[in-house]
């Protein structure tokens, strides 16, 4: 990173920065009903090495961009203006300094093994590289939550996708061996123990290579439909309302809001009894939680696709305890938890089935819990 920032911008860098991706364990399509999520942050992360400018000057490069540098000053940021990867990064610097932390130029210069479009919240990644890296070079007190609800406003309203907090949180909150349990309404969080390793478990992630994309319209027509149903019930948000209050609140929606309600609902209590057994160490029990989740994205909430839906099978079928699709959903990536000796066979499974269907074949690896965002160098 060191060498290939003074090749792009002629200088040392003060430093190296990494921000992780996430999967998000259970808890999907809740962040925005200010509901609860349990997220463990990847190994793969975005690095940028950094320096300040003094000019006013934002230089952006990407080592998976088309090497170009993004050069634009500080003060003419303003959303709309940045189009495409470089839009993440500016729009850190202009909520930051919209929030009115005193951030100047900077040359930034990043890496990244987060795959895009993998359901694995690289751009919240990107962001928080960002955030972490501006933090420290203006030495600006942001604790990690706030610098995690900044980098979210940045996406929100730069970028222009209405995400909710949990990625952000994720990459900027977690800790390594843990997953964080989150309530979206408070930012409260704790660090629950996550594992599987010890208990001859692993948790594998099957990214089935179809693109998502939170910006394409169907992620904010379901945010929509939750806002408008918790509207017309009275509620703050659906987080207010539990399965013995669902009978009645489906008998007073329209037909086509009920679905979104009833996974809202059931999905908050999944995160509750995993976050139960997982304190307790029983992590194979996590397996059916995981499956019943994928049933009611699929279902109800009906975001998964037909390879998420076929990985899921397969991997049951082979020998999972339980797997869903993780993240926003309509591809992306799938989680199962897997005995170790039967981690193979699930990846040979999922791909001898993807192959038989005519998928692109899918990308397997194990994921660990690793640390949030930091200063690596
Ligand atoms: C995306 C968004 C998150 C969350 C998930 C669904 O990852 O960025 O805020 O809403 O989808 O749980």
């Amino acid at each position: 990173m060191t060498e290939q920032f003074e090749r792009i911008f002629g200088a040392v860098p003060a430093g190296v920065w990494a921000a992780p991706g996430r999967v998000n364990l259970i808890g999907e399509h809740t962040d925005y009903n200010d509901g609860f999520v349990l997220p463990i942050a990847l190994p793969q992360a975005v690095s940028v090495a950094a320096r300040p400018r003094t000019d006013g000057r934002l230089r952006l490069y990407s080592a998976q961009g088309d090497d170009v540098v993004t050069d634009l000053p500080v003060d003419a940021l303003a959303p709309g203006v940045v189009t495409g990867w470089a839009g993440y990064p500016a729009g850190v610097v202009w909520a930051l300094r919209a929030a009115g932390h005193p951030v100047g130029g900077a040359d930034l210069y990043f890496g990244s093994d987060v795959p895009t479009g993998a359901g694995l919240s690289s751009s919240a990644a990107l962001e928080c590289a960002t955030a972490v890296a501006l933090r420290d070079l203006y030495r600006l007190d942001l604790p990690p939550a706030e610098l995690a609800l900044l980098a979210q406003r940045a996406e929100n309203r730069f970028v222009g996708v209405p995400c909710g907090v949990m990625d952000q949180m994720a990459s900027a909150c977690c800790t390594e061996g843990a997953a964080l349990f989150l309530d979206t309404r408070e930012l409260s969080h704790r660090q629950v123990p996550f594992r599987p390793a010890e208990q001859g478990l692993v948790l594998l992630v099957i990214d089935t290579r179809v693109k998502h994309d939170l910006g394409d319209g169907a992620y904010a027509a379901l945010r929509a439909g939750c806002e408008r149903a918790a509207a017309l019930l009275g509620l703050a948000a659906l987080r207010d309302l539990d399965a013995a209050g669902l009978p009645a609140a489906l008998d007073r929606l329209p037909t086509e809001l009920g679905p979104l309600v009833r996974h809202v609902v059931s999905e908050n209590e999944r995160v509750l009894r995993a976050v139960a057994l997982l304190d307790k160490g029983e992590f194979a029990e996590l397996g059916p939680i995981l499956t019943a989740g994928h049933a009611s994205l699929r279902d109800d909430f009906e975001v998964s696709c037909a390879e998420t839906d076929l990985a899921v099978e397969t991997a049951v079928a082979a020998g999972a305890l339980g797997a869903r699709m993780t993240g926003g959903g309509f591809g992306g990536s799938v989680v199962a938890l897997v005995p170790r000796e039967s981690a193979d066979a699930v990846a040979q499974a999922v791909g001898a089935a993807f192959a038989a269907a005519g998928h692109t074949a899918p990308v397997v690896f194990e994921a660990r819990a690793a640390a949030g965002a930091r200063r690596v160098v």
